[in-house]
């Protein structure tokens, strides 16, 4: 864990425009930072960077933030990483806290399962070497494959006996404790003792990227239709299946150097082109792609080539992947090898020459190739050709960074030709999907923080104001207007004795004048940080570690200083600044509010009346109306003249 201290020191060195500035151009407009948004394609600017309050807000397609939560959603890094980059890039040292027993716990384990898993490879490296078992089956098949010595040593293939627990005896022999030797799959436990799981089979031993054995396949040798070609590790401290790429530790210069990462299935592919000079590639084990494998192939280069065999099922699962690999900003091409072989089968074949000439000369784009093969299924039929566009629409439409809109507009072109439709068509098609999935991202956000919609026309920012929409969410509004006048006037001075803080709090806002219950909590975590006597300012609520908080936080401060709605009616001509009106506008979200709660007990207490009541109990609801009608009227007054100065 970083400490409190450490995380003190990184968010106070935090520079939100150069650390955004550093992934996208921006301009200086004002007090804040312009700029194309990031997460969604645009050609004007509506991407904003206010230094002063430290976030970023998009009046395109809505999204922001903080230096944090961009660092987390454009290098989808998640929370520690990004304190761990900043630290990096700031200088900042490290100190971790004391860490959680059962954090420590499952370091403990993994250490452990690292030493089981480097001693299970040497003997069962040995083995192939030098035991007679080994060199008569293991070695003898692996040379009729092709695998050279030195490719057997590089990968540190292994065999292990037929016996019922040759593996098992050494393991116990040198004291490694049971529970872990089951959990490292090396071994299963059959009654009372340990028996070999990977009998009579090749070891094929898995490297994390620092090249630390995290796991195992093992490969069956003889043929045997009741057996597994392959056990694999269980899911354990270190073996996570999802975010295995096999080979990445060998292929990670190389992909660097070709700025290329080859995709393969099987472990055997890896290996066969590795002996062949192609060493660029990566293994997702015959499984459709996931997001941390995506993420990681990313960090090396933006070039994915896929290079599976011809048969259905292969190509299928690498498409599963497509759509994600675009999302991610990976250029993703295809090649398929012929005459049912596999890449490890046709490099034998023709030999390393050949096979690197095949895949320059067959990449196909994959989006292309897709739209291609879905087009050859739809034939003649209308209807299947419009869930083709579709579907294609839809997939071109996560092609989304701004610094990758030229490449879709590209797509639209090409795919608009093959499907002989007109572009533009298609370009509103993909953006229709684009607004659609931003809208349910929006759905998602609290405070119904997607209501809150404003529009960027050119460079100046006009709130959409359709009057369904400000009948609806006017209370919102107002109860946001309170929320943010708390965080950013709270320390200021309301009169001689009292800041806006205690003046907000006297008139109990905490107490039934919130109706939304996420703005009542920014409200109430305010309010238990300032009768402990801290000083919050929306700093607090930007690097809150409840993202649902900061992100509610950060979409209620104003970045564009304009006024509040409530001031337009009662100063006409005179323009002050939000910070000239503080006392102003804290009054008014406060009589507003108030003035919401009087009317509803009004509304409350005439239903009443409606219903047959005693003479003394009609003239009492009688005088509470008028009580009401008073206190609202005053209100109403106070609201229209009052200036203070
Ligand atoms: N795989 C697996 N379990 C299986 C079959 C396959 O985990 N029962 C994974 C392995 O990672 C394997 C990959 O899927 O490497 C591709 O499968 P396949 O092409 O059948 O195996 P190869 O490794 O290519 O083996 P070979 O060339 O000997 O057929
Ligand atoms: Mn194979």
């Amino acid at each position: 864990m970083i400490s409190q201290n450490t995380i003190q020191q990184i968010l106070s060195r935090i520079d939100i425009v150069e650390i955004v500035g550093g992934f996208i151009k921006l301009k200086k407009r004002g007090a804040n930072y312009l700029g194309l948004c990031p997460f969604h394609g645009e050609k004007t600017p509506s991407f904003t960077v206010s230094p002063s309050k430290e976030i970023y807000k998009c009046f395109g397609c809505g999204r922001s933030g903080n230096t944090i939560s961009f660092l987390m959603e454009h290098e989808k890094y998640s929370y520690v990483e990004a304190l761990r980059w900043l630290a990096n890039k700031y200088n900042v040292e490290i100190e971790e806290t004391e860490t959680s027993p059962e954090y420590k716990q499952q370091q403990q384990i993994a250490d452990s399962l690292y030493i089981i898993n480097s001693f299970a490879q040497k003997y069962f490296s040995d083995n192939i070497f030098n035991n007679e078992e080994g060199q008569a089956v293991g070695m003898s098949y692996l040379k009729e494959r092709g695998f050279r010595e030195e490719t057997i040593k590089k990968f540190q293939l292994g065999y292990c006996l037929e016996e019922r627990d040759a593996f098992a005896q050494q393991a116990i022999k040198n004291q490694f404790n049971t529970e872990l030797l089951v959990k490292s799959g090396l071994v299963v436990q059959r009654d009372d003792r340990l028996i070999d799981n990977y009998r009579g089979r090749i070891i094929f031993p898995i490297h994390n990227t620092t090249g630390k054995i995290i796991g195992f396949g093992a490969r069956i040798i003889k043929s045997n239709d009741r057996a597994p070609k392959y056990i694999n590790t269980p899911e354990n401290e270190i073996y996570i299946k999802s975010k295995i790429l096999y080979g990445s530790y060998l292929a990670r210069q190389a992909i660097d150097k070709n700025d290329e990462c080859l995709l393969v299935e099987g472990y055997t592919d890896v290996i066969s082109l590795h002996q062949a000079g192609i060493e660029n590639v990566v293994a997702s084990g015959g499984t459709s792609l996931t997001p941390d494998q995506l993420r990681l192939i990313k960090k090396y280069t933006n070039n994915l080539t896929i290079v599976y065999d011809g048969d259905a099922a292969g190509v299928k699962a690498a498409m599963r992947g497509l759509d994600l690999a675009l999302e991610e900003g990976l250029n993703v091409k295809l090649v398929l090898i012929p005459d049912n072989e596999d890449p490890d089968s046709y490099v034998n074949k023709v030999g390393a020459a050949t096979f690197a000439e095949f895949v320059k000369n067959n990449k196909k784009d994959v989006v292309i190739f897709q739209l291609e093969v879905a087009l050859k299924d739809a034939g003649g039929d209308s209807i299947k050709k419009s869930a083709v566009v579709n579907q294609v629409a839809e997939t071109i439409s996560k092609i989304n960074k701004a610094e990758d809109f030229t490449k879709q507009q590209d797509y639209i072109k090409q795919c608009a030709e093959l499907l002989k439709i007109e572009e533009t068509g298609l370009n509103a098609l993909v953006n229709k999907f684009i607004r659609e999935r931003i809208s349910k991202q929006e759905a998602k956000l609290p405070a119904d923080e997607g209501l809150y919609q404003e529009q960027s026309t050119g460079q100046t920012v006009t709130r959409v104001e359709d009057e369904s929409f400000t009948l609806l969410f006017k209370d919102e509004l107002q109860e946001r207007a309170m929320v943010r006048s708390l965080i950013e006037f709270g320390l200021q001075q309301w009169d001689d004795n009292r800041r806006v803080a205690d003046y907000i709090f006297e008139e109990n806002v905490e107490h039934e004048m919130i109706d939304n219950k996420n703005l009542l909590r920014v409200i109430e975590t305010y309010k238990t940080w300032y009768d402990a006597g801290l000083e919050p300012t929306s700093k607090n609520f930007l690097y809150h570690d409840d993202l649902q908080l900061s992100t509610l936080v950060v979409s209620l401060m104003d970045m564009s200083h304009e006024l509040s709605p409530n001031w337009k009616d009662h100063y006409d001509g005179k323009i002050f600044t939000r910070e000239e009106l503080y006392k102003e506008e804290v009054f008014s979200s406060l009589n507003y509010l108030k003035l919401r709660k009087i009317k509803r007990l009004i509304d409350t207490n005439q239903k009443d009346m409606d219903k047959p009541h005693s003479n003394d109990e009609q003239l009492m609801m009688l005088q509470t109306h008028k009580a009401l009608k008073d206190m609202e009227m005053e209100l109403t007054k106070q609201m229209g003249t009052v200036i203070f100065r």
